[in-house]
């Protein structure tokens, strides 16, 4: 592959793939788009301006406008709105509840995807690579990447991990807490991007049985096995 590289790796909730992208961008010595944050930071911006989440244009426009700044790198990837650190407010259960009506929002849905893919192009330049990753990466914003990996997991094993994430357990109540976070955020998501099976093209990882340090090396091996075609 010429440099700069282009991974694109989407796949649903508790798949991994913030994690995994972050670890594979720094092997490769890459850069890293979170995707997903840009969604939510639109969505916190909304909730503290007080601006209605169902009022489409009101929302499109705050996207248009929004002063968002994104660290790319994989190790430390900021994320600032109006020059304020944001990295932990953008992943609160508020946030969280919240950010689908943003996302199924098609209008803004066009203004983040063109914004994007210019990162995407800045920061591969930038690093000579990026990983690059969300819901509708591999499919709608960035087609053309070298490798695209769609990431999957079983319900069981994403619940659990992300059960992990938040409540730093995954015991029958916690993995209850965050149903709704997992399931019915992906339910209300996969109206408007496909991330459940993988399109032409896209390598299927299904990371069930695998743990994080395997989940790395398995995409590690894919984009160094693209690398020799
Ligand atoms: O990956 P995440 O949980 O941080 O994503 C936040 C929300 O944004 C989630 O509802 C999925 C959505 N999203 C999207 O629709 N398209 C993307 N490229 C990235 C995220």
């Amino acid at each position: 592959m010429v440099a700069p590289v282009v991974i694109a790796i989407d796949g649903p909730s508790g798949s991994g793939k913030s994690s995994v992208s972050r670890a594979v961008a720094t092997h490769f010595g890459f850069g890293y788009l979170d995707t997903g944050a840009m969604y939510r930071a639109v969505t916190l911006w909304c909730l503290r301006q007080g601006i209605d989440l169902t009022d489409a244009g009101a929302v499109v426009a705050a996207a248009k406008d929004l002063p968002l700044g994104l660290g790319a790198d994989p190790q430390d990837p900021t994320v600032e709105l109006d020059g304020d650190d944001i990295a932990e407010a953008i992943r609160t259960s508020e946030v969280s509840a919240e950010v689908s009506k943003v996302a199924t929002n098609l209008g803004v849905r066009a203004v983040l995807q063109e914004q994007q893919r210019d990162l995407i192009a800045i920061i591969a330049d930038d690093f000579g690579g990026v990983v690059a990753e969300g819901r509708d990466i591999t499919t709608v914003v960035a087609p053309d990447a070298d490798v695209r990996i769609l990431l999957t997991a079983s319900e069981e094993a994403r619940l659990a991990r992300r059960s992990t994430q938040l409540h730093g357990t995954a015991d029958a109540a916690t993995v209850a807490a965050t149903h709704d976070e997992v399931v019915r955020r992906d339910r209300d998501d996969s109206t408007v991007s496909q991330f459940t099976v993988a399109a032409d093209g896209v390598v299927l990882l299904d990371t069930s049985a695998l743990d994080f340090d395997g989940s790395v090396a398995a995409v590690i091996g894919i984009v160094e096995h693209a690398e020799e075609r």
